[in-house]
């Protein structure tokens, strides 16, 4: 299947997207009560939503971005995690967050969570998805902070994509099952 621009739906709304987005901010306002965080976005999906979030964030705060890949083909994850670039400053003793696109199958998130705790013994360490597709979990793992729970949709837009195509749509957008 290829996905056209005028084949897709409207999940959430650029409006519904930012309003969630000050959502969140606000219990990760209240949950650092101004202490220190490292944010991390895991590139590339991650990007928009880490940037939009981060400026509604009021702590001190530090970026990084690391970039990982997952998805074998244009719609299923390969089962396996690449890590592209994980190069990282000292986390120890660091608030650390990491801020994902979506959490699919979970394998990711997993990856992550462990490479923190193999490497650092940070302060704390949590994860902050924008969607969510339980249904589609492998592992046990759950985000600390999401925006949106979807499900079993193939979801692009605001990052996601489709063989590279659409991160730049401010609304994210399914193809419905013909
Ligand atoms: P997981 O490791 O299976 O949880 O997959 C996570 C990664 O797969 C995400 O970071 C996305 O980059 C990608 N992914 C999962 N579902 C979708 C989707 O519906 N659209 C686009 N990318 C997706
Ligand atoms: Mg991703």
């Amino acid at each position: 299947m290829d996905i056209k621009i005028d084949d897709l739906k409207i999940l959430f709304t650029e409006d519904e997207i930012q309003n969630k987005i000050k959502d969140i901010a606000s219990k990760l306002n209240e949950f650092y009560k101004g202490e220190e965080v490292y944010a991390i976005c895991v590139l590339k999906g991650a990007v928009m939503f880490a940037v939009d979030l981060v400026k509604h964030l009021d702590m001190p705060l530090k970026m990084e971005f690391i970039r990982l890949s997952s998805y074998g083909t244009a719609f299923s994850t390969s089962g396996k995690v690449n890590a592209v670039d994980i190069s990282l400053p000292d986390l120890n003793d660091k608030n650390v967050l990491i801020i994902e696109d979506i959490i699919d199958t979970g394998l990711t998130a997993k990856f992550l969570m462990d490479f923190m705790h193999c490497n650092f013994k940070t302060k704390s360490t949590k994860f902050c998805s924008l969607l969510d597709k339980k249904v589609c979990r492998k592992t046990e793992i759950e985000p600390d902070y999401f925006g949106f729970e979807i499900d079993e949709k193939f979801v692009v837009g605001y990052g996601l994509d489709y063989e590279g195509y659409y991160r730049n749509l401010r609304y994210i957008g399914y193809v419905e099952a013909k």
